[in-house]
C-alpha cells in the first residue's frame, strides 16, 4: 500500500497546520503563470490577472518558491506549431507525430484494485460486480488533478503523482459481454445489467509519472482509486434539491438519487474538483403507453415530451375479414391494440388513441433481481404506478441530466448534483478563469440539434483560500447564482437571457409551460430557453476558455437539419451537401465569444473555425483548411493552461478518408477576421483564416473510434486522450472491425475485440508536448 490516504473530513479538521502549505501551493500557481501573463495577456485581462497576483507579498520573480517543472522549459505557449503534422489515415492505431509515442494506459475492464487482474480481451469477460473495480466503457471527458504526496490533497503543480478522472459515457454491448447483449423471455440477465451499470460513470485513477522517462503508470494499490457508477448514491444541492420534482421512492424528500450516467464532457474547478456532464440520460428510461392515462399532469406530459420521453400514438386498427378497417355503429374506426397486443376495453372516444411504450436503451428495467434488490432495476421505468411520487419512480428522469461535482480527493462523501446549473443533455461544463474577487461563470452546451448554450454565474466571488475546499467550496460557488441562455444576434453581438422564475415571462401563465418555481425553470431549462427565444444551435458540444483573454469557445459538431428544420442564421450559417450525401452543416464549426467580465449579460462573437474537407469550395472551407489540418465534426476541446487549444473529432462525414483525430491550435481572438458570405449567400462573421502554423493535426485514432477527453500534467510533458468505441460498426462480437488497442503493439493481431481506452502521449526526448 502507498502512504497516501484519500481525504476525509476528520483529516481536514486536523489540518490547520497545513495552511501554509496550501498558501505555498497557491503562490506557486500564481508564480508559474507569471511568465504567461507577461508574454501574452494584454489590456484589461492582463490587469485583472495582475491584480489577482497582488495578494502575493513577495512580488519578486526570483522568489524562493521552487517551480515544480524543469527550469529549462518554461510553461509558455509556443509561438508556432512545429511538430510534423500527422497525415489523415485509416489505420487501426493511434498515430502521433514523429518523435512522440502513444501508450495505452487504461482500457475497458482494466483493474484499479490489486485483487483483480486486468481484463484480457482474448479470455473470459469478467463478472458484472467486478466492474466496480475495473475501467468502465466508452471513455470520454477527462481531467488530471495533481496530487501532493505530502498532504494527499490537490496540488495544481504536481506532475509526478496525480488523479486522472474520466467519464465512461455509455457501453458497446457487442463487446462488453461474452456474446453481446442477451435477453431471455423479454428480460435482461442480471449479471449483464450489473456489468452495464458498473461500466458507466466515472473512474478516479491514481497515476504516477517518471520524471526522467516521462513513463506513466497506474498506482494500482492506491486507496484513491475509485469507480463511480450508475448506481452510486449522490446528493442534490442547489435550488431543486428537495423539490417535489425529485421525489422518488428511493428519496421521498427529493435529496438523493442513485447513479450518474451518459457522462460525456467534463470540467474542473479551481478548488480541485471534477465536473461530469450527464448527456443523453433520457434514453435510459422506459415509459409505458398507459402512463399517458395516469395521474400525470398536463405540465408533466409537456416536460416529458420536450426531454424525449413523450409517447407516440399508435394507429393500429381492427380489420374485417376482407382486410378493410372495422368501424362501429357510429362509423368510428375500431381500434386498436395496445403495445402488448391486447385489446383495450371500450372507453370514450378520446381513449381510442393508443400510446406506444417507450423502450429504454438497454432494458435495465427488465432485469429480475437476484443479486441486487428489484428496486435497483424498477427505477429505470418512469411510470406512475403508486399513489404518490414518493412511492414510485415517475420522477426518476428528473434526477438525471445535471452537472455532477466529484471531489476525487474525498471518497467518503457522496458526489453532488448541482441543480443551479440546469437540466438538459449536458455535454460539457467549463469554469471561467479563477480571478480573485471575480464571479465564476460556468459555460455549458446542450448537445442536440437546435439546442442551446447556457451559462451559470456564481453569486460568490473567487477566494483562492478555497483551493482544496471540496464540496463545501462547491456549495459556495455552484448553488447560488444566475442562470442564462445565449441569444446570438446577426450583428456579431449576443445576449445572455436570464432564466429565472418570474422574469422574462417564466411564470404560471407562460404559453409553453406553466412555470411555478425556480425548480421548474432549472429542471425544465429547455422549456425556459424555448420560452425566451434563445438561439437554436448546431449541437453545442464542448466548451473551452482561453486562459489568455477569457474568451469562450464552443464546438458545434454538425447539424444535418440545418437548412431544413432550422433555417440558417449568422451563428449557424452553413447548409450544403458533401460528396457522400451529408446534408445541412455537415462538418461543424467552432463559435467563440468575449464578454466584458464573467457576469456580463452581453457578448461579441465570431466563428473561429469551420470544419471542412480541404478540397471543398471556399464558400464552405471558409477557414482555408489544408491537408495538414482539415477535419470534420469538432467535439472535444480544451485550452491547456499555456493557451494551446486541443480540438477533437467525433465524425461520420470524413471517415471515408480518415479516422477521427485531434488537432492543436493557436487561435487569435474574437474579431480577428470579418464578415464573409458562405454557401447559399448567408453572411456570417468568420475569424481569421488559419495556416498550418496555427492549426495542425496532432493525432489520428484507430478505426471507427471517436477521439475525446484531453488533459495534461502541469509540466506539459504528458498529454492524455481517450479513444472511444473503436470498431463501433462491428456487426457481431466475433467479427470486430477494429482490434485496437491490441493493434497498437501488434498490427497483425486480428482476433481480439476492441476496447475503449485512455492513451498517454509523451515525447521521446522528454520535452513539453507541442513545445
Ligand atoms: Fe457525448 Fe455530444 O457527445
Ligand atoms: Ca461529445
Ligand atoms: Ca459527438
Amino acid at each position: 500500500m502507498t502512504d497516501f490516504m484519500p481525504y476525509n473530513e476528520d483529516q481536514e479538521l486536523d489540518n490547520n497546520t497545513s495552511d501554509n502549505t496550501h498558501f505555498r501551493d497557491i503562490l506557486e500557481q500564481r508564480m508559474s503563470r507569471r511568465s504567461l501573463i507577461k508574454k501574452t495577456a494584454s489590456g484589461a485581462a492582463a490587469l485583472a490577472l495582475a491584480s489577482s497576483l497582488s495578494a502575493c507579498s513577495d512580488d519578486d520573480e526570483d522568489t524562493n518558491v521552487t517551480p515544480p517543472t524543469s527550469k529549462e522549459e518554461p510553461n509558455t505557449k509556443p509561438e508556432t506549431l512545429t511538430f510534423k503534422a500527422v497525415d489523415k489515415n485509416l489505420n487501426d492505431i493511434v498515430t502521433v507525430p514523429e518523435g512522440y509515442q502513444a501508450t495505452v494506459l487504461y482500457a475497458l475492464g482494466d483493474s484499479i484494485n490489486p485483487s483483480y487482474s486486468n481484463w484480457n480481451a482474448d479470455a473470459d469477460v469478467p463478472s458484472g460486480p467486478s466492474f466496480q473495480f475495473r475501467s468502465g466503457d466508452c471513455h470520454d471527458g477527462m481531467s488530471y488533478f495533481g496530487l501532493s504526496t505530502k498532504t494527499g490533497r490537490y496540488d495544481e503543480n504536481a506532475s509526478d503523482h496525480g488523479l486522472l478522472v474520466l467519464n465512461h459515457e455509455y457501453i458497446n454491448q457487442t463487446f462488453l459481454h461474452p456474446k453481446g447483449a442477451t435477453k431471455k423471455d423479454g428480460r435482461r440477465p442480471e449479471d449483464e445489467v450489473i456489468r452495464e451499470v458498473n461500466a458507466h460513470g466515472v473512474s478516479v485513477v491514481h497515476i504516477k509519472k517518471n520524471a526522467e522517462t516521462q513513463a506513466v503508470e497506474i498506482v494500482k494499490s492506491s486507496p484513491f482509486n475509485r469507480r463511480i457508477t450508475a448506481s452510486t448514491v449522490m446528493d442534490f444541492a442547489g435550488p431543486v434539491a428537495g423539490s417535489p420534482l425529485l421525489h422518488t421512492a428511493f428519496s421521498p424528500a427529493g435529496r438523493q438519487t442513485r447513479g450518474t450516467q451518459n457522462n460525456c464532457g467534463n470540467g474542473y474547478t479551481p478548488w480541485g474538483t471534477y465536473l461530469t456532464a450527464e448527456e443523453n440520460f433520457i434514453g435510459y428510461f422506459q415509459r409505458s403507453g398507459t402512463d399517458q392515462y395516469s395521474a400525470r399532469s398536463e405540465a408533466e406530459k409537456i416536460a416529458l415530451k420536450r426531454y424525449g420521453l413523450g409517447l407516440e400514438i399508435s394507429y393500429q386498427t381492427e380489420k374485417n375479414a376482407d382486410g378493410s378497417v372495422k368501424r362501429d355503429a357510429k362509423n368510428n374506426i375500431i381500434y386498436i391494440l395496445d403495445a402488448d397486443g391486447k385489446k383495450i376495453p371500450e372507453r370514450d372516444e378520446q381513449d381510442r388513441i393508443v400510446y406506444l411504450n417507450k423502450s429504454s436503451r438497454y432494458g435495465w428495467e427488465t432485469a429480475e433481481a437476484g443479486f441486487e434488490s428489484q428496486d435497483m432495476y424498477d427505477r429505470w421505468a418512469a411510470n406512475v404506478t403508486k399513489e404518490s411520487a414518493t412511492q414510485d419512480y415517475r420522477n426518476a428522469p428528473n434526477t438525471f441530466g445535471w452537472i455532477v461535482e466529484i471531489d476525487p480527493f474525498d471518497s467518503r462523501s457522496n458526489p453532488v448534483k448541482r441543480t443551479a446549473l440546469g437540466r438538459f443533455a449536458h455535454e460539457d461544463c467549463r469554469a471561467s478563469r479563477a480571478i480573485e474577487g471575480q464571479k465564476f461563470a460556468f459555460y455549458m452546451g446542450d448537445d442536440s440539434r437546435g439546442e442551446y448554450i447556457y451559462k451559470f454565474v456564481s453569486d460568490a466571488t473567487w477566494d483562492p483560500k478555497d483551493v482544496n475546499g471540496g464540496y463545501r467550496a462547491g456549495d459556495k460557488y455552484m448553488n447560488s447564482g444566475k442562470f442564462y441562455v445565449a441569444k446570438f444576434n446577426a450583428s456579431g453581438t449576443g445576449e445572455w437571457i436570464e432564466l429565472a422564475y418570474g422574469k422574462n415571462g417564466l411564470t404560471e401563465t407562460n404559453a409553453i409551460y406553466p412555470f411555478s418555481s425556480q425548480a421548474d425553470v432549472l429542471t425544465f431549462a429547455r422549456l425556459a430557453a424555448d420560452a425566451v427565444g434563445a438561439t437554436k444551435m448546431d449541437r453545442p458540444e464542448w466548451v473551452a476558455v482561453n486562459p489568455e483573454n477569457g474568451e469562450v469557445y464552443v464546438t458545434l459538431t454538425n447539424n444535418s437539419n440545418r437548412g431544413s428544420s432550422y433555417a440558417t442564421d449568422p451563428a449557424n450559417p452553413r447548409n450544403y451537401t458533401d460528396p457522400e450525401g451529408g446534408k445541412g452543416n455537415v462538418n461543424g464549426h467552432i463559435i467563440r465569444f468575449k464578454e466584458e467580465n464573467t457576469a456580463a449579460t452581453s457578448f461579441e462573437w465570431d466563428i473561429y473555425l469551420f470544419g471542412a474537407e480541404a478540397s471543398m469550395d471556399p464558400t464552405i472551407n471558409l477557414s482555408n483548411l489544408s491537408d495538414a489540418n482539415d477535419f470534420s465534426s469538432p467535439d472535444g476541446m480544451w485550452f491547456d493552461p499555456r493557451g494551446v487549444l486541443w480540438i477533437q473529432t467525433d465524425d461520420g462525414a470524413y471517415t471515408d478518408v480518415t479516422n477521427c483525430m485531434m488537432l492543436a491550435a493557436l487561435p487569435g481572438q474574437v474579431g480577428d477576421g470579418g464578415v464573409v458570405k458562405t454557401v447559399g449567400d448567408q453572411s456570417t462573421i468568420a475569424g481569421a483564416q488559419v495556416t498550418d502554423k496555427n492549426l495542425r493535426r496532432f493525432l489520428v485514432g484507430p478505426k471507427e473510434c471517436e477521439i475525446t477527453g484531453v488533459t495534461m500534467t502541469p509540466d506539459y510533458k504528458a498529454i492524455f486522450i481517450n479513444v472511444q468505441h473503436p470498431g463501433e460498426d462491428s456487426k457481431s462480437f466475433d467479427a470486430p472491425s477494429s482490434h485496437w488497442p491490441a493493434t497498437q503493439t501488434d498490427m497483425n493481431n486480428k482476433t481480439v475485440r476492441p476496447r475503449s481506452a485512455t492513451v498517454v502521449i509523451t515525447r521521446k526526448d522528454g520535452k513539453a508536448i507541442a513545445g
